[in-house]
């Protein structure tokens, strides 16, 4: 039995190249799943056909890519991508307060025409891929990361945006700096028995239910098993609900 408590939480990445790799995907794995995440890759590769996969077969999904632009156009941009049928869309943080604001105006608006409910709309603070040597030599951003994304965390709260992209390991630090309500959906989801391939601040499905995600990204450690949905099955075990 699958828990739909459970379910809800699970994001399951669609990093692949192909169309066809990534409906397969859907189809086998779409009991477990609560939303396909459909990120630059596929997005730019596939995108519509694919999003209009995942809506036939009436899953969720999250269009992960990362929204950062002048105000004016990303509301437009995030408008399209409601209308589109998202559940869920990203934005960069460092967008600054009021680009994301007009994001979620225009998200809100383009709801309400559907007469839909509003999407998650979650802010990327620091990408994982910028270390403290870039902020520092590259990028002369004078700031601690980890200070620098609770800060961006609390900007996208002041924005009236519904979380962040954060490993579990920031997770506890950007639920009390911004509230329990605050959404933190988490990458780098690695079970016991799965390798870490490039991830470096990783944790365990498990841990990361422990520590309050709301949502768990699950990637390599499915969609590179030998049997996805055996897979899939043992991390809900691990969960403890299976
Ligand atoms: O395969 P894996 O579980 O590592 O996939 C992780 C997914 O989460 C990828 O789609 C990646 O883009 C995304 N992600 C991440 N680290 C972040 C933000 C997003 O790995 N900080």
């Amino acid at each position: 039995m699958i828990d739909e408590k459970i379910k809800e939480k699970i994001v399951l990445a669609l990093d692949v190249e192909t169309f066809e790799q990534a409906k397969e995907l859907v189809d086998e794995l779409s009991p477990y799943v609560g939303t396909f995440k459909v990120g630059l890759q596929l997005y730019t590769g596939f995108g519509n056909e694919i999003i209009d996969y995942i809506k036939s077969k009436n899953s969720n999904f999250f269009l992960d890519v990362k929204l950062m632009d002048i105000p004016n156009t990303v509301k437009k941009a995030s408008e399209n991508i409601v209308l589109r049928g998202a559940n869920f869309y990203n934005v960069h943080a460092l967008g600054g307060l009021e680009m994301m604001k007009q994001s979620k105006e225009g998200a809100c608006a383009a709801a309400q025409k559907l007469g839909k409910k509003p999407p998650l709309i979650l802010a990327v603070t620091v990408l994982t891929s910028i270390s403290q040597e870039v902020l520092d030599d590259e990028l002369k951003v004078n700031a601690e990361v980890k200070g620098l994304a609770i800060n961006l965390a609390k900007l996208a709260k002041q924005a009236g945006l519904d979380g962040v992209v954060a490993s579990v390991h920031e997770l506890r630090a950007i639920k009390e700096a911004c509230g329990e309500d605050f959404k933190v959906l988490c990458p780098g989801i690695r079970p016991l028995w799965s390798l870490k391939d490039d991830q470096k601040r990783i944790a365990t499905p498990a841990q990361a239910l422990k520590d309050g995600a709301d949502y768990l990204v699950i990637g390599r450690a499915v969609t590179s098993a030998p049997d996805r949905v055996e897979a899939m099955k043992k991390i809900y075990e691990e969960m403890g609900v299976i």
